[in-house]
């Protein structure tokens, strides 16, 4: 499936009435907030794998920051300010239950992860920062993110904070290219 997928942003007229990835917190969202945040309040941008032309999976980000301190290497946290640094939040996550499990998901971080190099090289941006479900941290570390500590902006109780470095994306990026 991944390889038919389209990604773009959420579209005022998208239909997400009927969305269902098996978190409630998560469907509500999608469904009842998502587009309010992106074209009302401007607070975060969600994008949308189409396969079909139905959305089969969302990913929602906004700008971040994060302390110096909640970094988990302390070789990158010794050569940064000691002031909240940027970062990419990826604040949201869902794949529909009948896509589960056939790299939408994946498909998805991955055009965050693109999001985040190209913050980098425009505004600046030290990674990706995601608050993750403990059900979901495997997904998650198999991609290459570290636990971390609290960071700022966390919103979900039992959630795990989890970081993965631009530089770690550059490098996958760049390998997967020469390959
Ligand atoms: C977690 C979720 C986003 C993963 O999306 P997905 O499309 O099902 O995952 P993919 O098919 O892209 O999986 C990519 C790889 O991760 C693995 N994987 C998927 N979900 C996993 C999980 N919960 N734990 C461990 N590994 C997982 C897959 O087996 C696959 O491995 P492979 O490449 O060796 O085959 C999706 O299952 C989902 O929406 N779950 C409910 C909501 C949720 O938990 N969201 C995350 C909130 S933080």
């Amino acid at each position: 499936m991944a390889s038919d997928l389209e990604i773009r942003s959420l579209r005022e007229d998208d239909d997400r009435s009927g969305f269902t990835c098996g978190q409630p917190d998560l469907d509500r969202f999608f469904r009842d907030y998502a587009g309010q945040n992106q074209f009302k309040l401007h607070l975060a941008v969600t994008y949308v794998a189409l396969s079909d032309g139905a959305i089969v999976g969302f990913a929602t980000v906004a700008s971040g920051s994060i302390e110096r301190s909640a970094l988990p290497s302390q070789a990158v946290r010794k050569r940064l300010p000691a002031y909240p640094l940027p970062v990419l939040r990826l604040a949201r996550l869902g794949v529909t239950v009948s896509a589960q499990g056939r790299g939408v998901g994946q498909a998805l971080i991955g055009h965050v992860l693109g999001l985040a190099i190209g913050l980098r090289d425009r505004v600046g941006c030290l990674g990706v920062v995601t608050d993750a479900k403990p059900e979901a941290t495997q997904f998650y570390e198999r991609l290459g993110f570290l636990r971390t500590y609290l960071t700022e902006g966390s919103l979900h109780g039992g959630a795990v904070p989890m970081f993965l470095p631009v530089d770690t994306i550059a490098r996958a990026a760049t390998s997967s290219r020469s390959r």
